[in-house]
């Protein structure tokens, strides 16, 4: 038998209250792999990542996630985190009071489980990712998430992907509220990432992300299903036609 895979979803089914939202999610990616995941507004997409990571509010009322062979549906988000999964959130939360850098400083901490020592090395490191994602030095005093703009919600997350190092990343809409040159650091921040060891699910709504990200696989999630499985070059096509290319393809399935 082969190595399990690193990252799989089997049959996976969720509810939220009465509504079964995802209705039987089949998905693998090895190690290393980039999986693009696109889908119509309401397809469920903001669910499986958010499902990943152990958010209370859903239910799993069939199937399994497992990483590495291993079921994270009994872990708590936090256990997750530590396990190497990591989730930048669609609409980041407020929390007033925290400064970034001492937010970041516990986010890794609580990650690796240990302390990240003196805050000065710490944020020797920060400042280097900062630098790297041209976000400016004030930024690390700010109230975290207090008044951001969506850039720089979006950038923080990179951050912090930057500094946690996990082996799998679900980025959710990274691209939301990006303008063009932000876009370009976000791909390149989490092109930096890439390599052997990390494992990413890309959710997002437009080729030009893909374009700077070129994942190596894409999925199309509609009415809670994978109902579109295809390489690269199905992004171009998706951007041309739409997804009613995709409603051909797989006829009633896709409702
Ligand atoms: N906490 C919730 N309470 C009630 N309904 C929810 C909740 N979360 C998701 N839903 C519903 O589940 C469906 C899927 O939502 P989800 O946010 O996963 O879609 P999405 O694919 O991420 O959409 P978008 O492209 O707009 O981000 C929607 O009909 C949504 O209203
Ligand atoms: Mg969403």
């Amino acid at each position: 038998m082969s190595a399990a895979a690193e990252f799989e979803l089997r049959n996976l089914r969720v509810r939220n209250g009465t509504k079964e939202i995802l209705r039987g999610v089949d998905l693998t990616l090895q190690r290393g792999e980039t999986h693009a995941l696109m889908g119509p507004n309401g397809s469920g997409k903001s669910t499986l990542a958010n499902v990943i990571m152990g958010h209370p509010d859903y239910e799993v009322t069939g199937g399994d996630i497992l990483f590495r062979g291993r079921s994270l549906l009994g872990l708590a988000p936090e256990e997750r985190a530590r396990l190497g999964v990591f989730l930048a959130f669609q609409y980041p939360v407020a929390v007033p009071g925290v400064s970034v850098a001492r937010f970041l400083k516990a986010a890794v901490e609580a990650v690796r489980g240990k302390s990240t020592g003196g805050a000065g090395g710490f944020l020797k490191g920060v400042r280097e990712q900062m630098k790297f994602l041209e976000i400016t030095e004030a930024f690390l005093d700010r109230g975290l998430n207090e008044g951001f703009s969506g850039g720089e919600k979006k950038r923080l997350e990179i951050l912090q992907m930057l500094l946690l190092k996990p082996a799998l990343g679900v980025l959710d809409e990274t691209d939301s509220g990006l303008d063009i040159d932000a876009l370009r650091i976000v791909a390149e921040g989490v092109n930096r990432l890439r390599g052997p060891d990390l494992t990413l699910l890309v959710i997002t709504h437009y080729e030009r992300l893909l374009k700077l990200i070129e994942p190596d696989h894409l999925h199309v999630l509609m009415n809670g299903r994978i109902v579109f499985s295809g390489g690269p070059e199905a992004v171009k096509k998706l951007e041309e036609h739409g997804y009613d290319w995709i409603r051909e393809q797989v006829g009633a399935e896709a409702g």
